[in-house]
C-alpha cells in the first residue's frame, strides 16, 4: 500500500492515548506510521480524534504513548527540531494566522529559522503566488475571506519547507478550482503527507493508503475506495436515490 516504501519510518506512533482537561477521552490507544514518499489520508466522523491525533505530531498536544518524528523522540528537547520537520495545517484558518500583514505571517517560519528578511519576503511572495494569494500579501490576514485564509496558511505552511506536510482540512472553504490546483500542488510536492479530509473524492485523488478514526482509535485501513465502501462514507446519495446507504451514519460503520 505505500507509494514508496523504504527504510524506517518517518513518522511511528504507538498506543496513544490523550483525555483533554475536561476528561473527553480524544485518543484511546493510536498506532500509526507514516513512511517516506507516501500520502496517508485520514478519515473518520466528526469527533473521532483526527484534530487531536494531528496536533501531537509536532507537540502541540502531549499524550501517553510513543511518538517518534524523523527518529526524533516527542519530548522538549527535540520540539524544535520537529516542528521544523513538520508542517502542520491548522483545521481553522484563524488559529494559524497573527501577524499584522499575510506576507509577515507567510515569512514568520523563516525569520524564525534566521533567514535574512528581504530573502523571507521574497520567498513569501513567491509562495503566495503558488497559492493564487498575490495581491493579498500586504493585507491584515483578519480581512481576508475564509479561501484566502486557508491560502494564506496553506502558503505559510510550504515556506518553511517541512520534511512532512500534516495537512487538517486543507479543501474547507476552497473553490473548486482552488481544490483542483491545490490538489496539482500537493502532487508536486515530494515530502510525505498527512491529509485529514472529509473530502473522500480529494483523499482518493491523492492518497493510496487511508486510515479510518473512529472514538480515538484507528478502526480500519486501505484504500480510500475500500473505505469509502465499507462505512458508507459518501456525502452524496448515488443518482435517483434520496436514502442514505445502510450503515452510512457517522460513527455506526457497518
Ligand atoms: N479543547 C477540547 N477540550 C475538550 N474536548 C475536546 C477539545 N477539543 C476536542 N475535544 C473533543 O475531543 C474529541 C475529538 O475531537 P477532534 O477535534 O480530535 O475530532 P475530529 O475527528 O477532528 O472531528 P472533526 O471531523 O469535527 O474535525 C471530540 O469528542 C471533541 O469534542
Ligand atoms: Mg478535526
Amino acid at each position: 500500500m505505500r507509494d514508496s516504501a523504504s527504510g524506517e519510518p518517518l513518522i511511528r506512533v504507538r498506543d496513544l492515548r490523550f483525555r483533554y482537561e475536561d476528561g473527553t477521552a480524544a485518543l484511546d490507544g493510536v498506532s500509526f506510521d507514516l513512511y517516506p514518499g507516501e500520502t496517508v489520508a485520514i478519515l473518520g466522523p466528526n469527533g473521532s480524534g483526527k484534530t487531536t491525533f494531528v496536533l501531537h505530531l509536532n507537540g502541540l498536544l502531549r499524550g501517553d504513548g510513543e511518538v517518534i518524528v524523523c527518529g526524533l523522540r516527542l519530548e522538549k528537547r527535540n520540539l524544535e527540531e520537529i516542528r521544523r520537520r513538520v508542517g502542520l495545517l491548522f483545521q481553522d484558518p484563524d488559529e494559524q494566522l497573527f501577524m499584522p500583514t499575510v506576507v509577515e505571517d507567510v515569512a514568520f517560519a523563516l525569520l524564525c529559522r534566521g533567514v535574512a528578511p528581504a530573502e523571507a519576503e521574497k520567498k513569501a511572495r513567491a509562495v503566495l503566488a503558488r497559492v493564487g494569494l498575490e495581491g493579498a500579501a500586504t493585507r491584515p490576514p483578519y480581512h481576508l475571506s475564509a479561501g484566502e485564509k486557508r491560502r494564506a496558511t496553506l502558503a505559510a505552511v510550504l515556506a518553511a519547507e517541512p520534511d512532512i506536510l500534516v495537512l487538517d482540512e486543507p479543501t474547507t472553504y476552497l473553490d473548486p478550482p482552488a481544490q483542483r490546483e491545490l490538489l496539482t500542488l500537493l502532487a508536486s510536492l515530494p515530502q510525505a503527507k498527512i491529509i485529514v479530509t472529509h473530502d473522500t473524492e480529494f483523499a482518493e485523488a491523492i492518497a493510496r493508503r487511508a486510515v479510518f478514526f473512529q472514538r480515538g482509535r484507528i478502526i480500519a485501513e486501505g484504500s480510500v475506495a475500500e473505505l469509502r465502501r465499507l462505512y458508507g462514507w459518501t456525502a452524496r446519495p448515488a443518482r435517483g436515490d434520496t436514502t442514505a446507504p445502510e450503515g452510512a451514519q457517522p460513527g455506526s460503520p457497518r
